[in-house]
């Protein structure tokens, strides 16, 4: 294990190089996310052991987005079990963008992966809930498992989502006609667009990163929030499909499964050891953080950490 020392200059030396790194632009198909300053940025880690080590904006609370899939996942994982998650969502990248109609099409239209928006909305109308709140309040406790007690919803970033969302309406209708949506559509479409309505600090996201790092042991709060057999499942999907239609790059540039979402923030994880986390608005053309794939790819590269590496 390596000294926090070091750790600390990885992560002081990404922010320093890569924290206003030029390129890319904020989302702007969600009105609120346009309006976040581009230049906002912060790094942290979060080690297996618990250990905070951070740089930059880091009580900045920003929009938790597609990261939020993998919180889904997992209670859906939880609540139904491997075999059932890979037959009724899937598990293989779809090589297209995170929201492609097309990629539903050429597959009868089966999500494929839990990380792309139909596979999300497939993976909340999975979750086991008396109603839709119910629904609701379960994938939020499980963010703030994973994460920490603090987040929350933004009833702006919500309201913001919920009013521009026809493309992901007309998604879940999709999964529906074909059979792979698990309840009213709508329903699981309103409960999608709230679990990307969440607010995070970059440090709670490295402790998603670590939760899942350490077989879902919290290693903040000391909460086994996942059974351990879950988390390998979670760390492939993320291999797959976590960068979208870049996620084949980022495994061959820097071998860690990642996660990414259009708030800015990205999240990978280094197996037994630590979840490393970033966040800046800029994103690339396929909706990753331009600055965020930077820093975490510069931290994994400093320490060493790749998991194709012998
Ligand atoms: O459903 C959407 O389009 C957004 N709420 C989330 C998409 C997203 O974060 C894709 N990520 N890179």
């Amino acid at each position: 294990m390596l000294d926090l020392n070091t750790i600390q200059s990885a992560v002081d030396t990404a922010h320093r190089d890569f924290g206003q790194a030029p390129g890319g632009a904020n989302a702007d198909y969600i009105p609120f996310l346009a309006n976040i300053p581009s230049d906002l940025s912060a790094v942290a880690v979060v080690t297996a052991q618990g250990d905070i080590l951070s740089a930059g904006d880091i009580h900045y609370r920003f929009a938790i987005e597609s990261i939020s899939k993998v919180c889904t996942l997992a209670l859906a994982l939880e609540d139904w079990g491997a075999e059932a998650v890979q037959q009724k969502i899937g598990a293989d990248a779809t090589g297209m963008p995170f929201n492609s109609v097309m990629a539903l099409e050429l597959h009868g239209g089966k999500p494929l992966s839990p990380l792309v928006n139909a596979g999300a909305i497939a993976s909340a109308s999975l979750i086991k809930a008396k109603n839709t709140e119910d629904r609701w309040s379960r994938i939020l406790s499980m963010q703030r498992k994973l994460g920490s007690a603090h987040i929350k919803l933004s009833a702006q970033l919500n309201e913001s989502e919920q009013t521009t969302n026809f493309h992901n309406r007309a998604i879940a209708w999709l999964l529906y006609s074909a059979g792979y949506l698990y309840c009213d559509p709508m329903e699981a479409c309103d409960v999608y667009t709230r679990q990307c309505s969440t607010l995070l600090t970059t440090v709670e996201l490295a402790t998603m990163g670590a939760t899942l790092a350490t077989g879902g042991l919290n290693p903040v709060s000391k909460e086994q929030v996942l059974s351990a057999n879950n988390t390998p499942r979670i760390l492939a999907d993320m291999t797959m499909e976590g960068l979208y239609d870049t996620s084949g790059d980022w495994a061959y540039t820097v071998g860690l499964p990642g996660k990414s979402g259009v708030g800015g923030g990205i999240l990978a994880v280094v197996p037994g050891v630590m979840g490393i986390a970033a966040f800046s608005p800029p994103l690339d053309e396929v909706g990753n953080s331009v600055r965020g794939q930077k820093m975490v790819a510069s931290i994994a590269n400093t320490l060493g950490y790749n998991l194709y590496k012998s």
